[in-house]
């Protein structure tokens, strides 16, 4: 059995002050929710508060949205997992999607950084997806392969254990427009047939996000999918019930 993982994603939102009411807000509506892995991953400012508030909680999990792929260094603007590390911290998203498109992240720089985050015990949530234009062109599944393929070289069947896969359809992503469960899983099948070809059984452990769009209106019928073992957040993650509610509908019945 997989256990499901709802994580956070607030991007480049939240102050530290808004953390801290967000939090108070939100514990009190997972209070009751057992079963289900949760993750929050504020920007890097809000990191500290953040992990000084959870002290230490086995419900909810920090996540960070990004890192550098060395440990130190003259690396201007950027922030290594030991400083992750310090703060607590047990996930990373990895390639997400605007880093990609919007920062030039490739599948050799996600695959840098997640080698690093293995080699310090962060737990990797790896992003990827197709755009629209992929999609329209019948070329999703080989572009999910290559991400695949690029950003996870190298890695082992016992690494990948502790790696998290997110399918993000790039054209679901802030723009309200949602997979469908059938193509979402349709495609979370895929990413588990191209996992099998490189860590053989294990790909049958590795949970997969999908993320683009999800609300507590479709989380349901997409956690509902068979391949389908949690969700990536953006938005609706920014509102503590709406968020609950998204995990809520992730717990085992
Ligand atoms: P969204 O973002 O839920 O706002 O579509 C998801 C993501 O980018 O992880």
């Amino acid at each position: 059995m997989r256990k499901k993982i709802i994580a956070a994603n607030w991007k480049m939102n939240m102050t530290v002050a808004e953390t801290v009411s967000y939090l108070e807000n939100f514990r009190s509506h997972v209070d009751e929710v057992n079963g289900v892995e949760i993750v929050i991953a504020p920007p890097f400012t809000a990191i500290a508060k953040l992990s000084e508030l959870l002290g230490g909680s086995q419900k909810i999990s920090l996540g960070a949205q990004n890192m550098h792929f060395e440990m130190s260094g003259a690396f201007t603007g950027e922030i290594s997992p030991a400083m992750l590390r310090e703060l607590f911290v047990r996930f990373v998203i990895l390639g997400h999607s605007e880093r990609r498109q919007l920062f030039g992240e490739t599948d050799a720089i996600v695959n840098k950084k997640l080698v690093l985050a293995l080699a310090s015990g962060l737990k990797p949530i790896v992003c990827v997806g197709e755009t629209l234009e992929e999609r329209d062109a019948g070329r999703e599944k080989e572009v999910l392969e290559t991400q695949l393929r690029g950003s996870l070289a190298g890695v082992t069947p016992e690494q990948m254990q502790t790696v998290v896969v997110a399918y993000e359809p790039v054209w679901a992503i802030g723009t309200g427009r949602t997979a469908s469960p059938e193509q979402a899983q349709e495609a979370h099948a895929h990413v588990r047939e191209v996992l099998k070809e490189l860590v053989g059984e294990t790909a049958a452990k590795v949970r997969i996000q999908y993320g683009g769009s999800v609300k507590p209106n479709n989380a349901a019928s997409l956690l509902g999918q068979p391949d389908i073992d949690g969700a990536l957040v953006g938005g609706a993650s920014l509102e503590p019930l709406g968020f609950a509610e998204i995990i809520k509908a992730a717990v085992p019945k």
